[in-house]
Formats: C-alpha cells, structure tokens, sequence
C-alpha cells in the first residue's frame, strides 16, 4: 500500500449517522423484492451508498449555522442576497435564479430559448440535460473528443469538446438552429473526465466567432478546477477561486445543480448577464418554482449554498475529495480490476463487460454487476450501459448498446472514510475472483420511458 496516497480528512466528524449490515441472507430476499432493481431497496438496508455523490454530501458545522439564520420572507429574503453574492464571486454574472434543483435550471432554460428542431451541443450531455431539450422536440448532439470513449488510455482531459467538430458543425447547421453551446464539466456521462482551460479557451472563441451563446453545465465546477491546477502546467500556481473564475469569465452563463459543488443536499440555479433573457427565464420561474428570489427553495438552503460555495473552493478540500476517489480506484486498479482511466473526480467507473466478460451485452452485465456486489456486500453501485441507454430498433425491437457498459461507483462528499472505501475495494475484489458465479439477466417489466428506475429482472438460467 505504500505507493498509494492515503486520503487525510481536513475536517473531525462531530455527527454519526448510523449505517446497518445486513447478513447476504437478508440481502437476497430484500433483493428478489426489489426485483433485482438496486433503486428499489430501501437506503436503510444499504451499508455503503455509492448510487450518486448528488444531494448527498454532509454539510459543515458552518453550514448547519447558517441554516437557523435563514430568511424565509416570501419576496427579498435576506437569505436570497446572501446567496446571490457568494455565486456571483465564484461565477461574476450579473443574474443569479434560484431553482429547485439542477434539472428545473435546465428545463427553464430550454422552455424558454429552444424551439422544435434546434441543435443543443454539448461534450456529452447528462439525462437530464437530453431530456429536457428532446421534450422541446429539438436535438441534444455530443461532440467530446474521440478519447473520450478509449477506457483505457491516461489522456488527462477527456472531457474536452471535439473543437474541429464543434466548428463545422455550427457552420453546417447555421447558427440560428443552434440557440446554445454547453460543456459539462465535469463530463458526468463520460466517466466524471475534466475539460481544460485551453479547451474551453477554444469552445469560447468558435461560439463567440459564430454569434453563439456558450453555457456551462457547471454541477462539478471546483473538482474541474481541481483537475485544471494539477493538470494543466500553467495554472499550477493558480487558486482555485481564480480558475473558476477564469472558466466562467469565457461562458455567458451557467446552469448549476448545487446538490454536487455546493456542498448541499437540494437546490439550484441559473446564472447570466443577458438582461433579457434573464427576464424571460424569471417569468417562466414563477409559473413552476416560486418567486425569483427563492425559486422553490427555503431561506435556509440558500444560506447552505452560500456558505458551500465558501468551502468547495478550499484546496484541502478537494485534496481529498479527488484523493478519497483516486485511491478507491488505486486499490481496484492494483488487483487488476478493469476501471475507466484516468479515474474521475467524483466517480470510478468500473468497465463492466471486462469485470463480466462472460455475461453478453444483451443480459446487461452492469446490471448484473450491481445485483451482486449489493447480494454480497450491501454496497450500492449504479449502472451506466446497457439497461440506462440502451436504443431500440422500433421495427426489429432488437437493442442497440451504449459504447461502454459501466458501473458508477459515486462518493458522496464528506460523508465516508478510508475504510468504508477500503471495505468496497475488498467486496469488489472478491468478487472479481469469483466473478464467473455472477449471472446474467432478463428484463420482465419496462415501462416506456427511463426504464432504469422501475425496470424488474431475473437471472438467465
Ligand atoms: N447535470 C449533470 C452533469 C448532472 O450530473 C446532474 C445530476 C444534473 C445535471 C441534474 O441535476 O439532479 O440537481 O436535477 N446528476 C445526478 C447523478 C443525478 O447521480 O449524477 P439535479
């Protein structure tokens, strides 16, 4: 272990909240209930929740503090002006709207700028981001680098856009049809990858050339930030503050899920200097969220955001919150368990069809994975393949699977220590050695849309 960097906590626990072990016995019938579905099992049977490192992180002592001061007035909440300042002294936009969470920011956005058969770019858009711009009838487009979908080489910024494609393709579609640009960083849906500074430097200059706005999908600013510092020689000596500030200074605004980068376990917003666009967003906000000085949030959650946005800036914090996930994925790598490399900053991607190779892809392997790394350890993993993305040929009714067949291991922020992270990379490591056991599945029940939360299964005899 001595190659490995141990992760150091900058803070002391002060609140525990109690986790159970189950015994594989109680596992398995809690399993067969869920229908072999991980979102199905109630949290209180998992040990180790590695489903999504969103809305789960543990807020601060500072934070808890700030939440009793909370303005809850209806219309200028003290609370509000608190809020607004600290995301403006990360982001510098002159508008800041509060929203629920992060998927209601982009919903209004789109609601309002999209019209039927536009084109959204985006390095690779998350869920949530597709949905809301299909619902429009317009077209989300991906255009991440080529690197982006190699598992297995060590390119340090596998989030960045394509930048030759991203031209092109704003000249082919005429920029009209093409209201906006996005770059997620970090790229969520391709393994938790940063975007470099220079890349976004690029993505600016070509939408700007072309009269297009370009906006940031920003939940996971600070950990791209982070990657920049460590990755990207000439902001070495570089705060974290400043890069961020220097991301944002190059998009005309931002939507933001604050559950990740804010430290927070709700909220959200939308931030921009068009007046007019502004205006418009705001009116669409009270139709759905509330009043724009809350936007379907209470006094005390953007008191929380404030003050989080304070602390994701500090660099011992994300020393190790990315060191907390470099070193879950050093264990796995060491035993030879396949992960997408480089490891991201809030997730391990494990390359299930490699870890499973004897499952095809039509009996969804990460699924399968999933099942039994809950059935032996209670821990619980989401898949990121087949059963998530899967296209189907309406004529043929035969599927069509994502590139890569994944398993995302997310690490709440603050909230497990090195052992917990120890224990995960144990289950997983026996169960590689035993991974010939693990069988594949069929799908009984799908509803239409998003099959992956309610979806049942069975094991192929
Ligand atoms: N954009 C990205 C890149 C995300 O990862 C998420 C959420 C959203 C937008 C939507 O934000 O949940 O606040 O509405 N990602 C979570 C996850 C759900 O598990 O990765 P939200």
């Amino acid at each position: 272990m001595a190659d490995i960097k141990i992760p150091v906590e900058p803070y002391k626990i002060k609140m525990v909240e109690p986790i159970k072990k189950t015994t594989r016995n109680e596992r398995d019938r809690i399993l067969k209930k869920a229908g072999l579905n991980i979102f199905n099992i109630p949290s209180e049977n998992v040990y180790i929740d590695l489903l999504t490192d969103s809305g789960t992180s543990a807020m601060s002592d500072a934070q808890w503090a700030s939440m009793m001061v909370g303005d809850e007035s209806y219309a200028g909440a003290r609370s509000f002006f608190h809020f607004e300042k600290a995301v403006k002294n990360i982001f510098g936009f002159k508008h800041v709207i509060p929203t629920h969470q992060g998927r209601a920011a982009e919903r209004i956005l789109f609601q309002t700028l999209l019209q039927e058969g536009d084109h959204v770019v985006n390095n690779i858009h998350f869920d949530t981001t597709r949905a809301n711009i299909e619902v429009r009838n317009a077209h989300a487009d991906n255009l991440v680098i080529q690197e982006a979908y190699d598992p297995d080489t060590d390119y340090p910024f596998k989030g960045n856009m394509d930048v030759k494609k991203l031209a092109s393709f704003l000249k082919e579609k005429r920029k009209g049809n093409i209201p906006l640009v996005m770059i997620t960083i970090t790229n969520n849906s391709g393994g938790g990858q940063p975007v470099s500074l220079a890349n976004i430097q690029e993505v600016s200059r070509i939408c700007h050339s072309q009269g297009v706005p370009f906006f940031f999908d920003a939940c996971r600013f600070a950990e791209n930030a982070y990657f920049i510092k460590k990755r990207e020689k000439s902001y070495r000596d570089i705060s974290i503050l400043d890069i961020s500030r220097e991301m944002f200074s190059l998009v005309d605004g931002a939507t933001m899920s604050a559950k990740k980068d804010a430290l927070v376990n709700i909220g959200g917003f939308i931030t921009l200097n068009d007046d007019s666009l502004a205006q418009e967003l705001k009116k669409t906000l009270i139709i759905g969220e509330g009043f724009p000085t809350y936007g379907g949030l209470a006094g005390r959650d953007l008191e929380a955001i404030a003050q989080g946005l304070t602390e994701i800036v500090e660099e011992d914090y994300l020393e190790h919150r990315i060191g907390q996930v470099q070193y879950l994925g050093e264990l796995l790598k060491k035993e030879g368990i396949p992960v997408f490399q480089p490891v991201g900053g809030h997730a391990v991607y494990l390359l299930a069809d490699k870890f499973l190779p004897h499952i095809p892809r039509s009996q969804y392997p990460g699924w399968a994975l999933t099942v039994a790394l809950y059935r032996e350890s209670g821990i619980r993993a989401v898949e990121v393949g087949g059963v998530m993305f899967a296209e189907k040929d309406e004529r043929t009714g035969k599927e069509r699977y994502p590139e890569l067949e994944m398993v995302r291991l997310a690490v709440p922020r603050r909230v497990y220590t090195q052992s917990h992270l120890q224990y995960t990379a144990e289950a997983l490591i026996r169960l590689y050695w035993e991974r010939e056991k693990v069988k594949g599945l069929k799908i009984v029940y799908e509803p239409e849309h998003l099959r992956h939360f309610t979806a049942r299964f069975e094991e192929v005899k």
